[in-house]
C-alpha cells in the first residue's frame, strides 16, 4: 500500500529504539522507500548498520558526514519525503522541535519538512506526564504534528505506566492511515455490520454462524484509510477490530438491529457484511428447550430483517449495500433480494465456489446494482473491500 511513497524515520534516543527496526521492516514489505536518520544518542541504542541492512540506504547520524550520496542532505531528505514519523520520539528531540532548535540531522531535516509529521513519544510515565514535555506537545500538535499517544504498560525502568511506543504494526497503520489512500470518502460517515450473532439456547448453547467478520471488518478499514468516518457494529469474532473506526460490540440479532437503528440515520453509507442469524429459541414461559424421551426440541422464530427494515426507512441519498450468501441460483436470488430490500447493491458469493465464504482469507463476489453486474475475480477479502467501496464511490 505504499509503493513510491518516500518515508523519513527519525530515531531517538529511548530503549524502544530497537523497535523501530521492526517498523522500518514492515514499510519496506509495503513498498515504501525508507530512509532512516539517527541521533548520536540513539546510535547507542540501536546500531546504525541494523537500519542500512534493511532500508539499503545509508543511516544518517551526523549532519556533517560527507559521505553522503544527497547534497545538502537535510534538505533534500525533508523534500523528497511524502511523510515523516519520528518514532521513539525523546523528551529531549520533542523540545528541540516544539522551540525551532535545530542542531542535527534529524532535527534539521524535521524543520526542513512540510510533509505530515507523526511523533511517536516514548519515555518514562513521569517524563511524559511533566507539564513541561505536554506543553511542547501540545505546541506541535498546534503547528499540524500528529502526536501517537504512547501505550500503558511495563516501561524498560520496571515502572507501569503510560510511555511505552506502540508496537511497530501500530505505527505503521497510522502512516498508512496518513498517506496509504486517497481521501475519496473524506466527510462520509460509513456504517458497516460484521460477523455473527449468536442466540442463546441456554447458559451453554447457543445458535450462531461460521462467519469470521473479516470481509466487514476489511471493508471498515480500508473506508477509515479513504478518510470516513466508519462505525463497525460487531458479532463476536476472534480477530483485531481495525484501528481508527468507532466499535460497537454486539451479540445477538436483536442487538444488532438496535445498534444499527441507532446509527442509521446519520450514515451516508451502510454495508451489511453480517451474517445474521435468522433464528432465535422463542421463550415459552422462560423455557426454551422441550426434552422429552431423550429428545430435545426448540422452538424458533425467526429475528427481524435488518437489512429490510433499512431499506424501508432509508433516506434517497443513503447508500445501502447487503451481502448474501447463497448456495444456488446466487444471482436471481441476489436480484431478488435488492429489489425486495431497496437497496443499492448486493455483493453476492456463492458457497459452494471454492475460495468463496465464510472461513477463507478470499472472496469470490458478484457485485450487483439495478443496472450492472461486476463479477470480480478471486481475491482476498481486503482487495474485495476496496473494490466494493471503489464501485460504492462511482454511486454516491
Ligand atoms: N440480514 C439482516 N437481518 C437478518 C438476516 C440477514 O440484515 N435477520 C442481512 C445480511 O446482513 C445480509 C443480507 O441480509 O446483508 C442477506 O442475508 P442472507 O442471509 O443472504 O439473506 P436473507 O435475507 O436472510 O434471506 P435467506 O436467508 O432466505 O437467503
Amino acid at each position: 500500500m505504499l509503493t513510491g511513497k518516500n518515508i523519513v524515520l527519525g530515531v531517538t534516543g529511548s530503549i524502544a529504539a530497537y523497535k523501530t527496526a521492526g517498523l522500518a521492516s514492515l514499510l519496506i514489505k509495503q513498498g515504501a522507500d525508507v530512509h532512516v536518520i539517527m541521533t548520536k544518542n540513539a546510535a547507542n541504542f540501536i546500531n546504525p548498520i541494523t537500519f542500512e541492512t534493511l532500508t539499503a540506504h545509508k543511516c544518517l547520524v551526523d549532519t556533517f558526514d560527507r559521505d553522503f550520496e544527497f547534497h545538502v542532505a537535510h534538505v533534500n531528505l525533508a523534500a523528497a519525503a511524502d511523510l515523516m514519523m519520528i518514532a521513539p520520539a525523546s523528551a529531549d528531540v520533542i523540545g528541540k522541535l516544539a522551540n525551532g532548535i535545530a542542531d542535527d540531522m534529524l532535527t534539521t531535516t524535521a524543520m526542513a519538512c512540510k510533509a505530515p509529521m507523526l511523533i511517536a513519544p516514548a519515555m518514562n510515565t513521569n517524563m511524559y506526564e511533566n507539564p513541561i514535555l505536554q506543553d511542547n506537545l501540545k505546541k506541535l500538535y498546534s503547528y499540524g504534528y500528529e502526536i501517537i499517544e504512547p501505550a500503558t504498560g511495563m516501561l524498560a525502568c520496571r515502572d507501569v505506566g503510560k510511555g511505552k511506543m506502540p508496537e511497530p504494526e501500530t505505527l505503521l497503520k497510522y502512516i498508512l492511515r496518513s498517506i496509504a489512500c486517497e481521501k475519496d470518502l473524506s466527510g462520509k460517515r460509513v456504517l458497516v455490520t460484521a460477523g455473527p450473532t449468536q442466540e442463546a439456547i441456554d447458559p451453554v448453547r447457543c445458535i450462531t454462524n461460521h462467519s469470521t467478520g473479516k470481509m466487514g471488518y476489511a471493508i471498515a478499514e480500508n473506508a477509515s484509510l479513504r478518510g470516513a468516518h466508519v462505525t463497525l457494529i460487531t458479532g463476536p469474532c476472534d480477530i483485531e477490530p481495525p484501528m481508527f473506526c468507532d466499535i460497537v460490540p454486539v451479540t445477538t440479532a436483536e442487538d444488532m438491529y438496535n445498534a444499527v437503528m441507532a446509527h442509521q440515520a446519520e450514515s451516508d453509507i451502510i454495508i451489511m457484511t453480517a451474517a445474521v442469524a435468522d433464528y432465535r429459541p422463542e421463550t415459552v414461559s422462560g423455557e426454551k428447550i422441550k426434552k422429552s424421551d431423550g429428545n430435545m426440541s426448540i422452538a424458533l422464530t425467526r429475528t427481524k430483517d435488518i437489512l429490510a427494515s433499512l431499506g424501508e426507512i432509508r433516506r434517497p441519498d443513503q447508500f445501502i449495500c447487503g451481502f448474501s450468501m447463497e448456495t444456488e441460483h446466487m444471482l436471481e436470488n441476489s436480484r431478488t433480494k435488492l429489489a425486495k430490500k431497496h437497496l443499492d447493491m448486493i455483493a453476492a458469493n456463492n458457497l459452494k465456489v471454492p475460495g468463496a465464504g465464510f472461513a477463507t482469507d478470499t472472496n469470490v463476489i458478484t457485485l450487483i446494482t439495478r443496472e450492472t453486474e461486476i463479477q470480480l475475480p478471486l481475491m482476498s477479502k481486503h482487495e474485495d473491500a476496496e473494490r466494493i467501496l471503489d464501485e460504492i464511490i462511482k454511486h454516491i
